[in-house]
């Protein structure tokens, strides 16, 4: 038995179409964000090395999206982070944020340029400002996906996020990127946190337009 309806293609009737007003907890993320107080912890040869950074998120609305009776809401992003003061890119991200009303659920998808992508769920009350999402690797769903080298050299095991949203219109990550780095018995926790500040307000969905 599953908790899925039994007709699989017929489509909510009545969708609003803007986007804005039925994104739950991640409303308050829509737009263009700045970080400056990033810190990343990553893997080196010798051991963990701590890094300041600072970031770029892009977080825009997209058009309502159905796969047959299941409705999603989301958010486009794309995350650019350097250290400070240096062009050169140190961690380039895209993906989506989803929101489905009808379960409270939380979708975050990632793909890296390293060639890694996974996705992460949990789940929240529309009016959250604190939720945590998980993904685990070997799952059928909400897992996590590496190209050959990544997976016999630094093999991402589980991939966790908090989101905290601020009463000041700020909001914070902290993630952690648990990796088994060949040669090394004890998982390795690869941990990102920034605070984001918004540089802009979102552009409405196309269909809400
Ligand atoms: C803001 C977030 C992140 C930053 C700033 C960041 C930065 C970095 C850096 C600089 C390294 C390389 C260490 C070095 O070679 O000097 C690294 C390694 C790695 N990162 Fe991240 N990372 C972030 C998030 C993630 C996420 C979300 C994942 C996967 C879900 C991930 C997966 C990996 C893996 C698998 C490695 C090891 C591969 C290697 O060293 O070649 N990272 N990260």
């Amino acid at each position: 038995m599953s908790d899925f309806p039994q007709d699989i293609f017929s489509e909510p009737a009545d969708i609003d179409v803007d986007t804005l007003a039925n994104l739950g907890p991640l409303r308050a993320m829509a737009g263009v964000w700045e970080g400056r107080r990033g810190l990343d912890v990553k893997p080196k040869a010798d051991g963990p090395r701590k890094q300041a950074f600072v970031e770029r998120i892009e977080l825009q609305p997209i058009d309502p999206q159905t796969n047959g009776p299941q409705l999603l809401y989301g958010l486009r992003y794309h995350t650019h982070v350097t250290k400070p003061e240096q062009v050169k890119t140190y961690h380039d991200q895209v993906g989506y944020w989803l929101w489905e009303p009808a379960t409270g659920t939380v979708i975050h998808t990632l793909t890296i340029p390293r060639g890694q992508t996974a996705m992460a769920s949990g789940r929240a009350t529309a009016d959250a400002t604190a939720f945590e999402l998980l993904a685990t690797q070997g799952q059928e769903t909400f897992g996590i996906c590496s190209a050959p080298f990544l997976q016999h050299a630094f093999r991402t095991v589980e991939f966790r996020i908090q989101v905290t949203i601020n009463s000041d219109g700020t909001w914070g990550y902290e993630e952690d990127t648990v990796l088994m780095i060949r040669g090394q018995e004890a998982p390795f926790h690869h941990t990102d946190r920034n605070l984001l500040s918004r540089i802009a307000e979102p552009t409405p969905n196309p269909l809400a337009r």
